[in-house]
């Protein structure tokens, strides 16, 4: 999940943490703010003591935006924020209206006007409290989709887009002409939303026990106009391998997850082993929803009700694809072996850019 950076998700130690960010958190985010405050409190986080350096603030009025770009990569280098340049370059961005750190570099000689500096410094400021850039400017890109980010939905891995390539080659290569995806624990989106924005054929049911992170689905399934594709309900994979419904959205009907049968079950569920949690970096422990990361003890809290679930929900000759530990596909062949009543085939591992063992395919054999 975090073999490599994408701003603030790669290996880092230092705790230099603050509260004034999560002020700045977008609207309807009071119950996501008292969350947030709650953990970094049993963190034992400090808050920062140091003010925003002034002098890169007062010296910004008559600095290009390079100049910008240079003093604060060093200011966050010396702070020991991750990837400093990356960081400053999609904040930098984000101000000027572009999704393309490309544009920003040819824009080196312009300038900010006062109110550009006021939010430049107000963003860079989270960024010190080790805020994810993705929050911060509240969006990113999963394959060829652009989700919106709110703390503390799961922000999607560029990993995760590996799991979708898979399904999508599947799906490819079958006769299907409709094909049905049930996605458990969509988080923001992303992995729904990139198969049916692929592929006109798919029709994805998107579960998830977060409430925020349903919402969030919802509010990416209309902002990518994918209303007709997706369907999202809030409810939760219970640990007996039962699905309970807490609400459906419009486009779920009265659909029964206990009984209703798909194609395909994919799901990049929380796998860290518990006692794994405390050594992710702040960016993580702080921001994000510790439940989309926390597999309990062994990280197979979620995965073993999933593949009990994926045996009465997947058609014979469906697929479960799901992202795992490297540790867990050997559990999920002794699995599928012992449990051979269940009549699910261990397929295939697959690797993540980082040649770690990250993906497995499991075959509903009829
Ligand atoms: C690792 S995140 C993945 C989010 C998204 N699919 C992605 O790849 O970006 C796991 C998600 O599963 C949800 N979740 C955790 N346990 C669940 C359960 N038992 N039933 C349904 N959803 C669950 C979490 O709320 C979280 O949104």
């Amino acid at each position: 999940m975090w073999c490599r950076g994408i701003l603030g998700t790669r290996a880092i130690s230092n705790k230099t943490l603050v509260f004034t960010s999560l002020q700045r958190l977008t609207s309807n985010s009071t119950n996501v703010i008292e969350n947030l405050s709650a953990t970094a409190k049993q963190l034992n986080v400090v808050p920062s003591r140091q003010p925003v350096q002034r002098s890169i603030a007062s010296n910004a009025c008559g600095s290009t935006i390079g100049d910008i770009i240079d003093q604060w990569s060093r200011r966050f280098e010396a702070e020991g924020i991750p990837e400093p340049v990356e960081s400053i370059e999609h904040i930098v961005a984000h101000i000027v209206g572009t999704r393309k750190t490309l544009d920003v570099f040819n824009m080196r000689n312009d300038k900010f006007n006062a109110s550009q500096i006021e939010e430049l410094e107000s963003l860079c400021e989270c960024r010190l409290s080790r805020m994810p850039v993705q929050y911060i400017i509240g969006e990113w890109d999963f394959r060829d989709i652009t989700v919106k980010l709110v703390p503390p939905v799961f922000i999607p891995r560029p990993e995760t887009e590996i799991l979708v390539d898979f399904v999508l080659k599947r799906l490819n290569s079958s006769p299907l002409e409709n094909c049905e995806i049930l996605e458990i624990g969509c988080g923001s989106g992303a992995i729904s939303l990139a198969l049916a924005h692929a592929c006109k054929k798919i029709k994805c049911t998107a579960i998830d026990a977060s409430p925020h992170a349903c919402d969030l689905t919802m509010t990416n399934r209309s902002q990518l106009n994918l209303m007709d594709q997706i369907a999202v309900i809030h409810a939760t994979l219970k640990p007996d391998a039962t699905v309970e419904v807490t609400s459906m959205s419009n486009g779920a009907g009265k659909m029964d997850l206990n009984s209703k049968q798909f194609d395909f079950v994919v799901s990049n569920p929380p796998y860290v082993p518990t006692k794994k949690i405390l050594d992710l970096e702040p960016e993580i422990k702080i921001y994000e929803d510790l439940r989309a990361l926390d597999g309990g003890d062994d990280g197979l809290k979620v995965i073993k009700p999933l593949l009990r679930y994926s045996a009465k929900a997947l058609k014979p000759g469906g697929r479960l694809l799901v992202e795992v530990d490297s540790t867990h596909p050997e559990y999920i062949k002794f699995f599928t072996n012992k449990y051979s009543d269940l009549k699910l085939h261990y397929e295939h591992t697959y690797k993540d850019f980082c040649n770690n063992d990250r993906f497995v395919e499991v075959l509903k054999v009829n």
